[in-house]
């Protein structure tokens, strides 16, 4: 694959590079994002902030739906992309990946230096006392207290994917199915449980962005993976990177707010190049050990050629949110 191999190569001719991925990266593992043409942006409205933290109504609601996604969302697995990029880092080529996504499966194929921009699925916080607890003992209390709603739930007889399954771990549920769904607070204080990610209206906390802005700061070479950049929080290390004057790719199936900024752009399923870049560089997945592999590449790698003059713009696409506004779910 052409592409992959021009991948391969900018990755090579980096001598630090940064890694940002989106929801495109995860729905090879059977999470879906937002914008994938026919995405479900149009029929799913993530919850705001204010209306959980607000309302007992809007929180028996979110908690209904995400107890009805939480089985499928947690068994996804890192698909090709993950793993792709886990080898990258430890052969010493990704120096910082940072992920707007919550569903932990970079770490689960073995990335490390990971700052998660939007927080962690797997995990519930109190907003009273801010301890977090694991996502599945929440799982757990919400099954014990509504054994009863459980039994009746007309959405029993359903199989899970014959529900909407919705791209932040929850699944649809008409509001009027929700009924006399029960949510528990803090074991310790008593408080309003919410998942541990960045919801639409929130701000992301300061230390994650200026961590992943430090990174960027110090690269020489972007690459996003599966993000749409509609949404500033990821949006920003794009323009910096712009400003900065270093290498961009973005591979991305369909338009993202960052195409006018990036010097190679690439329209393919992730997982795919991703992959076909590693095997291309000659990372044995097996022993971790860089083996040269004369049937894809057994020359010296041609120097790629990337204009780097791109004059920095403002972005072309509106509907992102502002520096810290955000975000997602
Ligand atoms: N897995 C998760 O944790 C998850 C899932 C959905 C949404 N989110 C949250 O929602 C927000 C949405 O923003 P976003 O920019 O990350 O997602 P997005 O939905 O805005 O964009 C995803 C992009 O990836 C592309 N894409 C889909 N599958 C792909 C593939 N296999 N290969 C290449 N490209 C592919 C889509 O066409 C789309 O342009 C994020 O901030 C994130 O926090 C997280
Ligand atoms: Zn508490």
């Amino acid at each position: 694959m052409h592409e992959a191999l021009q991948l391969a190569d900018l990755i090579a001719a980096s001598g630090r590079l940064v890694v940002l991925t989106g929801a495109g990266c995860s729905t090879e593992s059977g999470i879906p994002d937002y914008r994938s043409p026919g995405g479900v942006w149009s029929r799913h409205k993530p919850i705001y902030y204010s209306a959980f933290a607000g309302s007992a109504e809007i929180r028996r609601f979110y908690w209904a739906r995400s107890f009805r996604g939480w089985q499928r969302f947690s068994a996804a697995r890192p698909n090709g992309a993950h793993v792709a990029l886990a080898d990258l880092e430890r052969t010493g080529r990704v120096a910082q990946l940072i992920t707007q996504n919550v569903d932990d499966l970079h770490q689960e194929a073995g990335s490390r230096q990971v700052v998660q921009l939007h927080g962690r699925n797997r995990l519930v916080v109190c907003l009273g006392c801010g301890t977090r607890t694991p996502r599945q003992e929440m799982q757990d209390r919400l099954a014990e207290l509504n054994a009863e709603w459980i039994a009746r739930a007309a959405w029993e007889g359903l199989a899970a994917d014959e529900a909407d399954f919705a791209p932040d771990g929850d699944a649809e549920l008409a509001e009027s199915l929700v009924g006399d769904f029960r949510v528990p607070g803090c074991q310790l204080c008593g408080g309003v449980l919410k998942p541990d990610v960045v919801f639409f209206g929130e701000v992301v906390p300061p230390e994650r962005v200026s961590e992943s802005m430090a990174a960027v700061d110090r690269a020489d070479t972007l690459l996003v993976v599966g993000s749409s950049l509609t949404v500033w929080s990821g949006f920003r290390f794009v323009k910096r990177a712009s400003d900065r004057g270093i290498a961009i790719a973005i591979v991305n199936i369909g338009p993202t707010r960052g195409d006018d900024l990036c010097h190679l752009k690439i329209e393919e399923r992730c997982g795919l190049v991703l992959s076909a870049a590693v095997e291309a560089l000659g990372i044995s997945a097996v022993d971790g050990s860089d083996v040269a592999k004369p049937e894809t590449r057994n020359q010296k790698p041609e120097t790629i050629q990337i204009d780097l003059k791109v004059e920095s713009q403002e972005p072309g696409m509106g509907g992102g949110s502002r520096p810290g506004e955000t975000t997602p779910h």
